[in-house]
């Protein structure tokens, strides 16, 4: 443990920060034709060859369904007191709308519960990305009505929740669903079309606003926000090429969500970026879309230096250094976490912010005496708290940190192959076992919150 690292945390470090760990429901589950869960876009997408390395699927994942007992103890036993987990919408409505299933209601039920009696509060992701199936065949999120059915279904959790989690995430990473998902095609529904994807994106902002109306009508004691993943974008060289590369590559990484929620609008360069704007806009809108949040969750693994491309489009092209990179080719960099917290503070406001995923993916190596060594990981980790403190220095209203994610898991398109977890999973077994990484954050958790 590192003294100078804990010094200066402790002096920045505000009265009941949460340290915690994150995961969501399809890439931990399994289970998916218990209990009546409906299908969801990803069940699907994973049967179409080539979509998933290894044509794997969250079939089994990592069976949390029915192993959360033991997993909820784990966490518990490595001194965790914050866990941000999803919510599948098809456990919840198998159609999407219509009528609830109460045996999907119960699991999360158990699992909050469980949760509690551990003394670990629960932090909930509404929607992770994985859309009933049922509604994208009346045309997901394209279809303006989904907005309406996530209302419902968000007012549902709500409803049944509520009394037990006072912390609420509307969406996960929205960007990834509009552009991964519909205009790059590398996660479903995989359609590949950038109209789609900009309304896509009108229409989940949209749910999102009235997601947090809804809430705010029904007088509910907890808070609601939006985690976004972003990335900043610095231009190779002062040169008026390259900084105007690296503010189109902004706009395309985190204006074109963080500007209609926190200004009302959407930012103009989008137009040059994809030659067409959100068409599906109506009155009233961005007023909704733009109601103020309790917090703003973010979530950040890598960022990416830009210069102007002669032969390319106006975002130019990636020329960030490749020396520091983790398994998913990410490029490292912890200063770029305290940069974008100081940058929104000032840009989009003062309010609390949450990192509600951090981390990186390494090829774990289990030794003979089933230990895993993951010193990149831990490096990894250790400069990424140290841009913590730096944010807090600066005076950004940090309330939390999620590392993602409490175990290994079903990584998308990259299905097993890629290991985010703090945990080791052996998917022959099913059997867990913590990374020295998470050996260090108990550790650093417990001394923290001891004084
Ligand atoms: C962001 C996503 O929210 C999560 O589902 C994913 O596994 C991690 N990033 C790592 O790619």
């Amino acid at each position: 443990m590192s003294e100078k690292l804990i010094k200066d945390m402790m002096n920045v470090l505000p009265r009941d920060f949460q340290w915690g760990v994150a995961t969501s429901s399809y890439q931990i589950e399994g289970a998916v034709n218990e209990d009546g869960r409906g299908p969801s876009i990803w069940d699907t997408f994973c049967e179409v060859p080539g979509k998933v390395s290894g044509h794997e699927d969250g079939k089994v994942a990592c069976d949390h369904y029915h192993l959360y007992p033991s997993d909820i103890q784990l966490m518990s036993d490595l001194g965790i007191r914050n866990y941000r987990f999803s919510i599948a919408w098809s456990r919840i409505f198998p159609e999407g709308k219509g009528k609830l299933n109460e045996k999907g209601i119960a699991f999360y039920d158990r699992l909050i519960d469980t949760l509690l009696s551990h003394g670990i509060n629960p932090m909930a992701t509404m929607y992770h990305w994985d859309l009933p199936e049922a509604l994208q065949r009346d045309g997901g999120w394209l279809n303006r009505d989904t907005a309406y059915r996530f209302a419902d279904y968000s007012m549902a959790l709500t409803d049944r929740f509520s009394d037990r989690v006072n912390q609420w995430i509307t969406h996960n990473e929205p960007w990834c669903t509009a552009f991964l998902g519909n205009i790059k095609g590398e996660h479903a529904p995989g359609i590949t079309d950038a109209q789609i994807g900009l309304d896509v994106s009108h229409h989940l902002l949209l749910s999102h606003g009235l997601a947090v109306q809804a809430y705010r009508e029904n007088n509910h004691k907890g808070k609601i926000g939006i985690t976004l993943n972003l990335t900043p974008a610095y231009a190779a060289t002062e040169s008026e090429a390259d900084r105007r590369a690296a503010n189109y590559q902004d706009v395309f990484s985190n204006r074109w969500f963080l500007d209609p929620i926190f200004k009302g609008k959407y930012p103009e360069e989008l137009g040059d970026i994809f030659g067409t704007m959100p068409s599906v806009v109506k009155d009233g809108d961005l007023d909704l879309i733009s109601l103020p949040n309790d917090f703003m969750g973010v979530n950040y693994y890598s960022y990416g230096v830009i210069a102007h491309d002669e032969h390319g489009g106006v975002m130019g092209k990636h020329v960030t250094p490749q020396d520091r990179i983790t398994d998913m080719g990410w490029p490292i960099n912890g200063k770029g976490l305290s940069d974008l917290l100081i940058r929104l503070t000032k840009e989009y406001g003062k309010l609390p912010y949450y990192i509600t995923e951090n981390g990186a993916a390494y090829p774990d190596v289990v030794e003979s005496d089933g230990s895993i060594h993951d010193v990149a990981r831990l490096a990894y980790l250790k400069e990424h708290l140290e841009a913590l403190t730096v944010a807090l220095q600066a005076g950004v209203d940090l309330r939390g940190y999620y590392l993602w994610s409490f175990m290994d898991n079903f990584e998308w398109a990259f299905g097993y192959s890629k290991r985010f977890g703090a945990v080791y999973v052996d998917y022959e077994t099913q059997k867990r076992t913590p990374k020295d990484s998470i050996l260090w954050y108990s550790q650093w958790i417990r001394e923290l919150s001891a004084k």
